[in-house]
């Protein structure tokens, strides 16, 4: 375990979307004194490590390789496709690496629970990528619930709406809109609110493009959940936001309401004539959006790996998040309200 001013070298695996933004983060990082990536498409890693200052691993094995802990990487990244996460995730955790990846760790149960075995045997560290709980707006909302400062909160309303629909192929791998992406807004409930989700009544639309239909997903959502201490929420969702991307959560208590995702870049327009003017940049994706959150859970991994602070987002969490999922799809398909008590791995 590398402690402060001990050389850090990082291994990270995926050099997509996330895997680019994820790279120059590292390599800006002060505490990594270098970072080999790798993807199953080498010219890909080879072209992201030139661009970036990085080094190119020929393969994901000749990474591993070199990765046994104390000869070559110190931690590893996982960035790749969600496909390859358990897996990656059990290699990391039987070489002994600390492993930071992006969520989720897997899109069922059994495949999550698996992996999380592995790394309690192995008693290594698993860092899951919900950067929300870096952003400073959910922070805030946070610290005032905790202290109390709305008093009794009772409604809850969360949101997430991409501006575009992905590229037709990701859909079949995505796991669909509850596990893709409003499982974000289910683990930030959970952080924010300090309370555990007791059930869940889930609906959702395919009305927008055919290839929602087609893959069997939904292109919106609307999630109504009921927190253990009676506190009501609802999350909504969609993929067709053409306004911008827009991440918002609103916190209602009998003292007072708060709102994150609020400011001159919200993608909302004020029908009032006297309301706010329209954004002029509205947010155009999650990698404006997020970029210090990105940037400052990698930092909280580096304290991580170097054994300054506690992980602040283990596996245990994103199962939490990823039962809600599953309890929201369980509740569309049977159009009933499901308690988290029926889904498996609680
Ligand atoms: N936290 C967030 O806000 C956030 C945002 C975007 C993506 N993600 C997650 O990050 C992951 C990657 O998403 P993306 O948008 O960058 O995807 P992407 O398709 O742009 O990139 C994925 C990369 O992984 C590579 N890859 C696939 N299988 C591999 C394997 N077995 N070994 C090595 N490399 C492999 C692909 O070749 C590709 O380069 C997904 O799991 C996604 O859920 C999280």
């Amino acid at each position: 375990m590398p402690g402060e001013g001990v050389p850090m070298r990082i291994g990270l695996i995926g050099t997509g979307r996330i895997g680019t933004f994820h790279s120059a983060a590292l390599v800006g990082h002060p505490g990594v004194d270098s970072l080999v990536v790798a993807d199953v498409d080498t010219a890909r890693a080879a072209d992201l490590a030139a661009r970036v200052g990085a080094e190119a691993a020929p393969s994901v094995d000749a990474l591993f390789a070199a990765g046994t802990a104390g000869s070559g990487v110190d931690a590893l990244v996982v960035t790749a496709a969600t496909s390859a996460h358990a897996e990656l995730i059990g290699r990391a955790a039987r070489a002994g690496l600390p492993v930071f990846c992006e969520k989720p760790i897997a899109l069922d149960l059994p495949g999550t629970l698996a992996a999380l075995a592995e790394v309690e045997a192995a008693g290594t560290v698993l860092q899951l990528g919900f950067q929300r709980r870096f952003d400073a707006g959910y922070a805030a909302a946070r610290e005032a619930v905790r202290a109390g400062r709305l008093g009794r909160l009772h409604t809850v309303r969360a949101m997430t709406s991409d501006p575009a629909p992905p590229p037709a192929a990701y859909l079949p791998l995505s796991g669909g809109l509850y596990r893709d992406c409003l499982v974000h807004d289910f683990d930030i409930l959970r952080w924010v609110t300090g309370r555990e989700v007791v059930e869940v009544y889930a609906v959702g639309s395919d009305a927008g493009p055919a290839m929602f239909r087609e893959a069997g997903d939904v292109d919106t959502a609307a999630v109504l959940l009921t927190l253990d201490d009676g506190t009501l929420a609802t999350a909504t969702a969609t993929r067709c936001n053409g306004a911008g991307y827009d991440v918002r959560m609103e916190l209602a208590g009998e003292d007072d309401q708060l709102a994150v995702g609020v400011n001159d870049r919200t993608p909302l327009t004020s029908a009032e004539p006297d309301g706010p003017p329209a954004p002029e940049k509205p947010w155009p994706g999650f990698l404006e959006r997020f970029a210090p959150a990105y940037e400052a859970e990698l930092a909280a991994f580096v304290e991580v790996v170097r054994g300054e602070r506690t992980n602040p987002c283990d596996g245990h969490e994103a199962l939490h998040a990823l039962r809600i999922a599953e309890a929201c799809e369980r509740s569309r398909a049977e159009r009933r309200p499901v308690r988290l008590a029926e889904i498996d791995g609680g």
